[in-house]
């Protein structure tokens, strides 16, 4: 069985202060949109992309992957959420669909058979990696307040891997309540449904910040050693 993933690549990241949005920038000689791209393409389950764009995003078109077949390329919309749910329109023929970060180019191909194996069963779920730091609670003045238990936090990442229809309905509902969504399983807990959690490699790093970029291009390059591509 083969799975559609969808891409949010709307954003324009803000963070990064770069001219251009950060999935445009280029890394060991693609930009990240690329990468992500032809990574999540290569993974023999993964058979077609529903990509979210700005609507006047004038880059995508310039770059080589901009007429292949197995991608679909859709508007996004004002919010990262806007855009998966516009992806998600495009995405009937799959019954569980992977949303991935197109700022997130280093995702292991073990990881997604990992996320993979969840199909079928009664729960989705979302890569993550146990938080390393002892994490401290603050009030607004900086003052701690408590340690929280770090057994129990983890780091989300993605991609996020749910049934179609379970996590279209969780993301309309959920935005047309104006519940704040950072990402599908917080649509998923807050319609009350169960999300697995499926321990992911750190290297999966989400670019955000400009210090971001070296680690990224580390990670890029072992990867292609490891693969050949
Ligand atoms: N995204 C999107 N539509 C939006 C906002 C974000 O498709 N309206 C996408 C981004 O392009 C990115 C992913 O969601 O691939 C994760 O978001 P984030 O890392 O926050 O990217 P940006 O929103 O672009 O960055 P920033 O928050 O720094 O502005
Ligand atoms: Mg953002």
């Amino acid at each position: 069985d083969a799975f559609c993933a969808v891409v949010p690549a709307a954003g324009i990241g803000k963070r990064m202060q770069s001219d251009i949005p950060k999935q445009y920038l280029s890394l060991a000689g693609k930009t990240i949109l690329e990468h992500c791209l032809l990574n999540l393409i290569a993974h023999p389950r993964i058979q077609h992309i529903i990509l979210a764009l700005h609507p006047q995003d004038p880059w995508f078109n310039k770059l080589g992957i901009a007429s292949v077949p197995w991608l679909t390329v859709i508007n996004g919309g004002k919010e990262r959420a806007d855009s998966v749910l516009n992806g998600l329109q495009q995405a009937r023929m799959s019954e569980w669909v992977l949303v991935h970060d197109a700022a997130r180019p280093c995702l292991p191909h073990t990881d997604i058979d990992k996320l993979l194996a969840l199909a079928g069963g009664n729960e989705g779920g979302i890569l993550a990696t146990p938080v390393r730091d002892t994490m401290k609670r603050a009030d607004e003045q900086g003052l701690v307040l408590r340690t929280e238990e770090r057994e129990h936090l983890w780091h989300a990442l993605t991609p996020q891997f749910f049934p179609r229809a379970q996590l279209q309905h969780a993301l309309s509902n959920a935005l047309a309540q104006n519940i704040s969504i950072t990402d599908e399983a917080s649509a998923i807990e807050w319609a009350g449904g169960k999300v697995r959690l499926v321990q992911g490699d750190p290297c999966n790093i989400k670019i955000t910040h400009p210090e971001d970029l070296a680690l990224a291009e580390f990670y890029l390059q072992r990867m292609k050693k490891t693969r050949g591509n």
